[in-house]
């Protein structure tokens, strides 16, 4: 048996204005709440056992769990003050099985990856480590916590949000992705806020523990920003990030009730949600459109997500924008690459241009 501990919890407000009221982790991407796509990924690795560790809205996903068999064991714990990440793995503990040498998984729950989980598993228990470490290369690692590792693949420092050039000291960042020796686990200070990249880790590398890295170079995206949050809905519809609750990978994905003129061109793994209608000559391209939103005639949408019931007007175009739920942009108005409309906001008719052409 393995357990995996799912860190579903935190502030929940960061993807504004697009969780108001949903928690990121249950987000619909690609047809499911993203959790789904870690469980099933997880359930595929051959975990047992989830426990997800919530602390903001824990009824969404109670109450999602409830009316959907995912066909594994889910254990929902819920802090009554966000713990942090090193907290909220230790406030799960009365509810972990595992033994204190036995390996639990723990997952931040805003990352999509191929990483391969059991062979990650299999490397801690094979150097008999007492955490390891998931970690891959990026381009810019400011925003993530540095890992470097020595050749031996054992890591030297943690270094969280580094702010100064001179802590840039490797591009391997932690993927957000762990096994942890279970009496690591029981050690971590209870009942105060703890965060495991800032206190926890660094703790560990100055007792002297054992804590390895292992580098995968395979897809992996953090879901923290909205953009970020379109790229990864656009790349599980596309199947380049796998994960077995896209059964079906292609160009697009349409939940059922969705209305799509014949014309309408859906490219980039764009996912158009229940009731959505986009009409006839509009082009959705690498875009998530929520629930009852509606992409009127001729409008363009790129790289861009619509909230649950806007509406984007005639000939609009839309390129790396996120519209708020029932939000009104009207026709002829271009929106392009950071713009962010607030739930509920109105746009009049051709009254936003980048550009002076038309
Ligand atoms: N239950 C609970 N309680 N969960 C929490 C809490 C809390 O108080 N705080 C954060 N989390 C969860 C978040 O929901 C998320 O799934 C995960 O822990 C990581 O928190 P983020 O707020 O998303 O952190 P980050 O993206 O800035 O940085 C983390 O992820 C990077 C990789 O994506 C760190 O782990 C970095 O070191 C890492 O590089
Ligand atoms: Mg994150």
């Amino acid at each position: 048996m393995t357990e995996a501990v799912l860190l579903v919890g935190g502030q929940g407000t960061r993807l504004r204005p697009l969780t108001i009221n949903t928690p990121k982790p249950m987000l619909p991407v690609a047809g499911v709440p993203f959790t789904v796509h870690q469980i099933a990924r997880a359930k595929q690795a051959g975990v047992t056992r989830i426990v997800l560790a919530t602390s903001y809205r824990a009824e969404v996903f109670r109450e999602f769990l409830d009316a959907n068999d995912l066909g594994i064991e889910i254990v929902v714990v819920t802090e009554t003050e966000p713990l942090g990440t090193g907290g909220a793995i230790n406030h799960v503990m009365s509810e972990l099985a595992s033994g204190p040498n036995d390996p639990v998984l723990v997952f931040n729950g805003d990352v999509l990856t191929g990483v391969d989980i059991a062979g990650l598993v299999h490397h801690h228990q094979q150097v008999d480590a007492d955490v390891t470490l998931y970690l891959t290369p990026v381009e810019d690692p400011r925003a993530y916590g540095l890992v470097p590792i020595d050749e031996s693949g054992r890591v030297t420092a943690f270094l969280e949000k580094p702010q100064t050039p001179e802590e840039i000291i490797t591009d391997t960042i932690n993927a957000g992705c762990y096994v942890f020796r279970r009496s690591v686990i029981d050690d971590i200070p209870a009942g105060r806020v703890v965060s495991v990249e800032r206190e926890t880790f660094p703790g560990l590398l100055t007792s002297g523990a054992l804590v390895t890295g292992v580098v995968d170079r395979g897809y992996w995206l953090d879901l923290g920003t909205p953009l970020a949050f379109a790229r990864g809905s656009a790349d599980l519809v596309l199947g380049h990030a796998p994960s077995p609750a896209v059964p079906n990978p292609g160009p697009f994905l349409a939940l059922p009730s969705a209305q799509i003129a014949p014309d309408a061109v859906l490219t980039g793994g764009s996912a158009i949600g229940r009731a959505a209608v986009i009409e006839s000559g509009a082009q959705v391209d690498a875009s998530v459109v929520f629930d009852g939103a509606v992409i009127e005639s001729g409008a363009q949408v790129r790289n861009s997500i619509v909230g649950v019931g806007a509406r984007i007007g005639a000939g609009t175009v839309l390129d790396g924008a996120v519209v708020g739920d029932r939000a009104r942009i009207g026709a002829g108005n271009e929106l392009l690459p950071g713009v962010r409309v607030w739930p509920e906001a109105e746009l009049a008719e051709c009254s936003v241009r980048f550009s002076s052409d038309r």
